[in-house]
């Protein structure tokens, strides 16, 4: 089977951790730092704070923002639920508005009609890997005062006419196994405001700055030392990864001509964290019989948020028909680094006998 995701784990990353081990500093201490210091170089930001997931780096991010009860957050319905739940998690509402066809990210276009006087942030996830378009996001932004967040735990490296996803407001990684670098659990915020950081960082730790002093309602969401250093070797590695996965989405691209492939835009890098088709025939029948021909694929995801059983006990009715349809012809094919030639091939063979 050629498995739809492959974490890779180098003998770089075998020393690093025994040298954690022996060092007898395991929480989190230098490794941590100095992960989150290669971090906010790579993303081109002044700051990186690490946290123990995606998950807990949008909340700490929301809440590092001040945003809670009362206010309400724009976001998309076509994510891991991961995006909105952070929002829940502070108290404030998620509000969802529907994506653009070609991205299937959120669609700016849309955004302003659902602007309240209660709308604090927008938060977009760069879908993926594919960069949301963020000049019309950060427009909106500065018109309407709302703080950006980025969802970007799907997309370490992308870019937009050369900047990076998370340095236009505040971006939020994952380390999950499956994503384009990990740590095995794992997550970031980065961000170019002192403020924000000093937060984030009192939020991950007890809401203490002063050892035993807790000066707001803080948590333990902190990355450890042996995870750090897992980080720092895959951090080395990244750049090639991920100019592979965007050789291999090219490949697949240029010799799939029945199904709808991924776009990209102008000047934007999408790092294919996933490539995703969209097919008009019964979906369960593709999945069936890729896996048949030894073929691994994956459904992202296969309901929007607004349509979860959770959100529809919130009370959520929304109407998204881009994400709704979507969501039944999205599947994801194995676009990772380890792919040899070989494999590709079987892979482009097997889609186009569909
Ligand atoms: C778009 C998106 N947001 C948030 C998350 C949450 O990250 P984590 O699983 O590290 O908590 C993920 C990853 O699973 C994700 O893909």
């Amino acid at each position: 089977m050629i498995p739809i995701a492959k974490p890779l784990m180098g003998e770089e990353e075998k020393r690093a951790v025994i040298a954690v081990l022996e060092s007898g500093q395991l929480a989190q201490g230098a490794k941590v730092q100095e992960f989150e210091g290669r971090f906010a170089a790579f993303c081109g930001v002044k700051h990186a704070i690490a946290t123990s997931s995606g998950t807990t780096a949008l909340h700490t991010a929301l809440l590092a923002h001040g945003i809670g009860p009362g206010d309400e957050v724009i976001t998309t319905p076509f994510t891991f639920i991961a995006s909105a739940n952070s929002i829940l998690f502070t108290g404030a509402k998620p509000v969802f508005v529907d994506i653009e066809e070609g991205s299937y990210n959120i669609n700016p276009a849309l955004i302003e009609e659902r602007i309240t006087s209660r709308t604090k942030a927008l938060l977009s996830v760069h879908l993926y890997g594919n960069p949301c378009d963020m000049e019309a996001i950060m427009g909106i932004a500065d018109k309407h005062s709302l703080i950006v967040i980025e969802d970007a735990c799907q997309a370490h490296g992308a870019s937009v006419h050369g900047k990076k996803v998370g340095s236009f407001g505040t971006g939020c990684f994952s380390f999950y196994p499956t994503k384009n670098i990990t740590t095995a659990e794992g997550g970031m915020i980065t961000t170019n405001d002192d403020g924000v950081a000093e937060w984030a960082r009192m939020i991950r730790q007890h809401g203490m700055r002063k050892r035993y002093y807790h000066e707001v309602l803080g948590y333990n969401f902190r990355l450890t030392d042996i995870q750090a250093a897992i980080g720092l070797a895959q951090l080395e590695k990244l750049a090639e990864w991920t100019a592979k996965r965007i050789a291999n989405a090219k490949y697949l691209t240029e010799h799939l001509p029945n199904v709808v492939t991924p776009t990209v835009r102008d000047g934007y890098v999408h790092v294919f964290h996933q490539y995703t088709i969209r097919v008009s025939g019964d979906r369960d029948v593709v999945v069936e019989k890729l896996s048949a021909a030894g073929i691994g694929t994956a459904i992202y995801y296969p309901l929007p948020v607004h349509q979860q059983p959770v959100y529809r006990q919130l009370g959520y009715q929304d109407s998204l028909p881009v994400a709704e349809q979507v969501s039944r012809q999205v599947i994801s094919l194995p676009v990772h680094p380890a792919l040899t030639l070989a494999e590709l091939d079987r892979i482009v063979s097997e889609v186009n006998r569909l």
